[in-house]
C-alpha cells in the first residue's frame, strides 16, 4: 500500500464539524471591529525575514528559534509570519498610510506560524484575530483596544478571563530600568536558572517569566518597572486605568507581565484563562510607539493586540454546532426530479441536499435524519410530495412548486 501522509507536527485540519466554532469567533470579532471602525487588512502569509528580525527583535525567542524561515528560489530569505504587527506596520509605511486621517485602525484574522513545541493550546500553525491602531498616542486608544478585546471575549461567552495590565514606560525609562534589573540579577546570579543567567545581558525581563522555583523566589524582590514610571509615562498609564475603571472593566496590575516581543513600550496587557493550564494567554498586546519608525516610516505612536483563535475556542468550552440544512429531498424513483428541486431550492437561498450515493428509499430517510435537516421532502411516485418535520415527525402533503415560499426562500 502507498505510504499515507499526516498533517505536519503541530498543525491540524479544521474539519467541517469544527468550522462553525471558528466562524463564530471570526463573526464575533468582525462585528466588534466594524462597530469600532477597524477596517480589515490582509497581508501576505510570508514576508522578508528581515522584517521580523528587526520588527519583533533579534533577542526574542520568536526570532531566535521559532521562525519558519527558508530561501525562495531566487535566494531571498523569507519567513512564514509568526505575528501580524510587523507586517501591518510594513504595509502602513509601504502604502503611505500616515497621509490618511490618524489613527489608521486595522484588523485581521488568519494563520500564523511558530516553530514551538506542540502541546495543548500551542501549535506550529495557529490562528489569530487582531487589531492595530496606528497614529495616535492617546490613552483613549489604549482603552478602546483593551475594551474591544474584552467585549469580543464576552460576546463569545468567555467570562473567566483575567486582564493583566502593566506599563513598560518609555524606551529611555525602560533602558534605565533594565540596567537596574541587570545589576540586581548579577547580584543574585548564582541563585538563577542557567537559561536566565545566560540572558541577563540580552533580555533580563525574561527572568520574570521563568518556571524555575529558585529564580521565581529571587524575582519576588526584583525591582518592578511599574514602580519606576514617571512623568508622561505615569500620566499616560493613570489615564488608561481611569478609562478602564469608568468602563467597569476589572484588571490586575502586574509588573511581572512579560510579552515575548521587543517592540513594546508603555501600556502592555494580556487576557489569561487559568483553566487553559500552561498556555493560559488568550490574547494580548500593547503600545509599540517606535516600530513604524524602526521600519522606515515617520515617528508614529501605535498600539494593538492579537488573540489566539484556538485558545479562545478552548476557553469557550461549549462550541457552536454547524447550522442544520433546511430540507433533505428523498426520492424513491425520480432522482432527476429531486436534483432539479434541490437546485431550485439552493438558487432561492434555502440549504437543501439529496442522496448522491444511490441509497434505497429507507437509506435516504436515514440519511435525512443523519444530515440533521429540519425537514425531509419525500417525492412520491405520481408527482405528490410530503413534507416531514424531522423533529415532531408531523407530515403533510405539499406542492413542490410552492416549496420555496413555504420554506421562506427569497
Ligand atoms: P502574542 O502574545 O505573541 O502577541 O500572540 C497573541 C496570541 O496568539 C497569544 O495570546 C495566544 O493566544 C496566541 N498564540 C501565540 N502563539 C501561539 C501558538 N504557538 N499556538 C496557539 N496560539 C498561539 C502577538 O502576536 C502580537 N503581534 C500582539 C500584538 C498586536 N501586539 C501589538 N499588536
Amino acid at each position: 500500500m502507498a505510504s499515507r501522509h499526516q498533517a505536519p507536527k503541530g498543525t491540524f485540519d479544521v474539519l467541517p464539524g469544527d468550522e462553525a466554532a471558528h466562524a463564530a469567533v471570526a463573526a464575533a470579532a468582525a462585528a466588534r471591529f466594524a462597530a469600532a471602525g477597524y477596517g480589515r487588512i490582509e497581508t501576505p502569509i510570508f514576508e522578508d525575514t528581515g522584517l521580523f528580525a528587526r520588527g519583533v527583535g533579534e533577542a526574542t525567542d520568536i526570532v531566535r528559534k521559532e521562525m519558519f524561515t527558508f530561501e525562495d528560489r531566487g535566494g531571498r530569505s523569507v519567513t512564514l509570519r509568526p505575528e501580524g504587527t510587523a507586517p501591518v506596520c510594513r504595509a502602513y509605511v509601504e502604502h503611505g498610510m500616515h497621509r490618511l486621517p490618524q489613527p489608521v485602525k486595522l484588523s485581521y484574522s488568519g494563520p500564523f506560524f511558530r516553530y514551538e513545541r506542540p502541546q495543548e493550546g500551542r501549535f506550529r500553525q495557529f490562528h489569530q484575530i487582531g487589531a492595530e491602531a496606528i497614529g495616535s498616542g492617546s490613552p483613549l486608544v489604549d482603552a478602546e483596544l483593551i475594551l474591544l478585546l474584552a467585549g469580543t471575549l464576552a460576546d463569545l461567552g468567555i467570562d473567566d478571563v483575567e486582564l493583566r495590565l502593566s506599563s513598560l514606560g518609555s524606551p529611555a525609562a525602560r533602558a534605565r530600568y533594565r540596567d537596574e534589573l541587570r545589576e540586581f540579577l548579577r547580584s543574585r546570579e548564582d541563585e538563577l536558572a542557567p537559561g536566565v543567567r545566560d540572558r541577563i545581558d540580552a533580555n533580563p525581563m525574561r527572568a520574570f517569566d521563568s518556571d524555575d522555583a529558585a529564580t521565581r523566589a529571587v524575582m519576588k524582590s526584583a525591582p518592578r518597572m511599574l514602580d519606576r514610571l514617571d512623568g508622561e509615562d505615569a500620566k499616560h498609564f493613570a489615564a488608561v486605568r481611569e478609562l478602564l475603571d469608568d468602563a467597569g472593566l476589572a484588571y490586575r496590575l502586574d509588573g511581572t507581565l512579560v510579552r515575548g516581543l521587543d517592540y513594546y513600550n508603555r501600556t502592555v496587557f494580556e487576557f489569561t484563562c487559568d483553566r487553559l493550564g500552561a498556555q493560559s494567554g488568550v490574547g494580548g498586546g500593547g503600545r509599540y510607539d517606535g516600530l513604524v519608525e524602526l521600519l522606515g516610516g515617520p515617528p508614529t505612536p501605535a498600539i494593538g493586540w492579537a488573540a489566539g483563535v484556538e485558545r479562545i475556542l478552548l476557553a469557550m468550552g461549549a462550541t457552536p454546532e454547524p447550522e442544520p440544512i433546511a430540507v433533505f429531498v428523498v426520492a424513491a424513483e425520480d432522482r432527476e426530479r429531486a436534483f432539479a428541486l434541490v437546485r431550485r431550492l439552493r438558487e432561492a437561498g434555502i440549504a437543501a441536499d439529496l442522496d448522491l450515493a444511490g441509497r434505497s428509499f429507507k437509506g435516504q430517510m436515514k440519511q435525512a435524519d443523519r444530515s440533521r435537516a429540519r425537514h425531509a421532502l419525500i417525492l412520491e411516485p405520481g408527482g405528490t410530495a410530503m413534507l416531514r418535520d424531522m423533529t415532531s415527525g408531523e407530515q403533510r402533503e405539499v406542492d413542490p412548486a410552492e416549496l420555496v415560499s413555504e420554506l421562506g426562500g427569497r
